[in-house]
């Protein structure tokens, strides 16, 4: 069997399971298989394959089908202008949470060193992206699954940052380090109904310690605005990212516990899904 054979076949395959992106989603597994590029696949179309390629590209192809995000078949997904490996221990980095780096930068002048701190650092994305860009700045991110902070480590070492970020597998209500510039912080804040709802991808995949926060969905989002307070230096800035419903009530918390709202920014559809807020 040649390439264009291949892709045509999974392509057709995904579409039988109603998959929307099939010859897109059958090209990035083929290039998985084969390591190597789309734009190759396309080129060498009459390239034939071994059998043990056929039969990998069988089994990515049987993932798929259960649902299996393409992120995590691929091992790999792209955030800010950076590569990220991701597993099934953490949750796949989402093009929205791009806003909590760049609202951060604006923070942050260039050559001047902040201490910085991730609440749920989760593959280490967001961390990650902000010292690429703001070298002088000291960067911790923390999480309570220690599959997650493995996961965040290897990517610190794929960007060259394994000595240069700090990553530590706790509970935020037990973290005790003081003084922080700046706190970010994209917490689990799907609620119990939304949890129910959510596509096979996400419910069936992504680590619910990731996603679920709490009945209202607000559990995380509070521990994180209560804890900050202790944490951050007087008018150091909290960046964190919310649910499209929920502005109104992290608005509330956060004054409630001692934060000026400073600008909530939307996403690439219109929804309001990241508050930088100050603390008093
Ligand atoms: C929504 S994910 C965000 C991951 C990553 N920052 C991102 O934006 O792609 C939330 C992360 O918070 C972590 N987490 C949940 N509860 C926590 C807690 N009490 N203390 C520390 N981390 C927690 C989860 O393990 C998960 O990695």
């Amino acid at each position: 069997m040649n390439y264009n054979e291949i892709l045509n076949n999974g392509s057709n395959y995904l579409k039988k399971y109603n998959f929307k992106n099939s010859l897109l989603e059958s090209e990035l597994l083929l290039s998985k298989v084969l390591n190597k590029k789309r734009e190759d696949l396309i080129l060498n179309s009459k390239n034939i394959l071994k059998i043990k390629e056929i039969k990998k590209f069988n089994e990515f192809l049987l993932r798929r089908k259960r649902y299996e995000p393409i992120a995590y078949i691929l091992g790999f997904k792209y955030f800010w202008k950076f590569k990220f490996i991701t597993d099934k221990s953490v949750l796949i980095p989402r093009p929205d949470t791009e806003l909590i780096v760049e609202e951060s930068l604006k923070h942050i002048p260039k050559n001047i060193s902040k201490k910085i701190l991730d609440i749920g650092t989760g593959s280490g994305c967001i961390a990650i992206s902000i010292l690429k860009e703001r070298s002088k700045c000291v960067v911790t991110g923390l999480d309570l699954s220690i599959k997650a902070i493995n996961v965040a480590k290897s990517n610190a070492k794929l960007h060259h940052l394994g000595n240069k970020i700090n990553f530590v597998n706790i509970d935020i209500d037990k973290y005790n380090s003081y003084n922080y510039d700046l706190i970010i912080s994209n917490p689990p804040y799907i609620n119990s109904i939304e949890l129910n709802r959510l596509d096979d991808d996400i419910k069936f995949h992504e680590p619910k310690l990731a996603l679920f926060g709490g009945i209202d969905g607000f559990k995380s989002i509070k521990k994180v605005v209560v804890r900050s307070n202790k944490l951050l230096k007087r008018n150091g800035k909290l960046i964190l990212e919310i649910g499209s419903k929920q502005k109104f009530k992290t608005m509330k918390i956060l004054k409630e516990n001692g934060y000026y709202v400073n600008k909530i920014s939307k996403d690439l559809s219109g929804k309001d899904r990241c508050i930088v807020s100050t603390k008093l």
